[in-house]
């Protein structure tokens, strides 16, 4: 079991209120992504949740036991760091054995468990190199391995790839969900990256300023945004919002499409404007346009067939049933 109450959590580091009173539940078996901009509090919660940090107040409760006081290492939790944190003069088998040795767990059990983790993840050869000999993917592997073999009621991961070049990041992030469609335990993970959040997470939860914006499957963030502040952090490019006459006709402060819903005509659209930057990626075009007389730069995200070049007029319509409305305090109106 691994299901995670936050009830009224606050923490304060001196004057810095860094997480007002916050509500959450992470269900049993549940694949969390906790995802917001730099310094909204991840990290923090997390470590809340861990028992690295004592809470200012309110209560953390693991499995129906009231955890608040209790010590990380008697919460029954494995967190995974972006920096490996491995012992460098050890080998891999050591390092991984090592939370079960400091528990005093017999030593043929120690390998039995080690050897299965390696498995698990790709390791055997490695077992007898130490952490130096390893690329930046194999010693994460090992952090990951070290956590495993606890046998832990949740994984707590923050940022754990964020070392990581792109192409093993997606290696990684693939690994890590099929090692929970596999053991079902539950993980929160920590990430600034919506991608990750979108590819990974069963749930969502958003924060900004250490307070919780919205929680919510990955589509039903996309889909219903319920205020402009997560419209425009998931997504990718991110959403474009106009304001003035043109949301007014919609009966709105400010209305957001996305890039991926605006359809793209060299003769004729809704408004128009002059392509500033074409960005290929091969499978996709990204337009930036400029002169549309609705915002700064509108960005368009067209099949990587289509060709426009720098100073094209262009015109543009928006799908009208996913364009997004906010009132006048951010907030979606339906
Ligand atoms: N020990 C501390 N003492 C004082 N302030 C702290 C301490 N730890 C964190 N903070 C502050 O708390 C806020 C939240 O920090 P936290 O590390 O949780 O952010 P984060 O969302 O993980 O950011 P990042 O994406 O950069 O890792 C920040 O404003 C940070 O400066
Ligand atoms: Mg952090």
């Amino acid at each position: 079991m691994g299901r995670i109450v936050l009830e009224n959590v606050t923490k304060s580091f001196g004057d810095a209120h860094v997480i007002p009173p916050l509500d959450l539940t992470i269900e049993d078996g549940e694949f969390t992504v906790f995802v917001g901009p730099s310094g909204c509090g991840k990290s923090t919660l997390l470590r809340l949740i861990a028992g690295l940090e004592e809470t200012t107040s309110g209560r953390i409760v693991i499995d129906d036991a009231d955890v608040t006081e209790v010590s990380p290492s008697k919460r029954g939790l494995a967190m995974v760091f972006q920096s490996y944190a491995l012992y460098p003069h050890m080998t891999v088998r050591k390092n991984i054995a090592f939370p079960m040795r400091m528990a005093g767990v017999p030593e043929s059990e120690q390998e039995e468990r080690v050897m299965a983790a390696a498995k698990s993840l790709n390791l055997v050869d490695y077992l007898d190199r130490k952490p130096g000999q390893l690329s930046g993917g194999q010693r994460q592997r090992v952090a990951i391995g070290r956590a495993i073999v606890r046998d832990p009621t949740a994984f707590l991961f923050d940022e754990p790839l964020s070392n990581l070049d792109a192409a093993l990041r997606v290696g990684m992030r693939l690994e890590i969900s099929e090692m929970h469609e596999r053991m079902k335990t539950t993980m929160i993970y920590v990430t600034h990256d919506q991608v990750e959040a979108m590819t990974m997470a069963d749930k969502i939860v958003v924060l900004q300023a250490g307070v919780i914006e919205q929680v919510g499957t990955p589509l039903e963030l996309y889909r219903t945004p319920r205020n402009k502040f997560v419209a425009g952090f998931i997504g990718s490019p991110k959403m474009n919002f106009i304001t003035g006459e043109e949301a007014a006709h919609y009966g709105a402060e400010t209305i957001g499409v996305r890039p991926e819903h605006i359809q793209v005509s060299a003769d004729s659209g809704k408004w128009t404007g002059k392509v500033s930057v074409s960005e290929h990626l091969g499978s996709d075009t990204f337009f930036h346009i400029h002169d549309t007389g609705l915002a700064d730069t509108i960005t368009v995200r067209a099949d990587g067939e289509v060709s426009f070049k720098h100073g094209d007029t262009i015109h543009l319509t928006p799908r009208e049933d996913v364009v997004h409305k906010f009132d006048a305090a951010g907030l979606r109106i339906t």
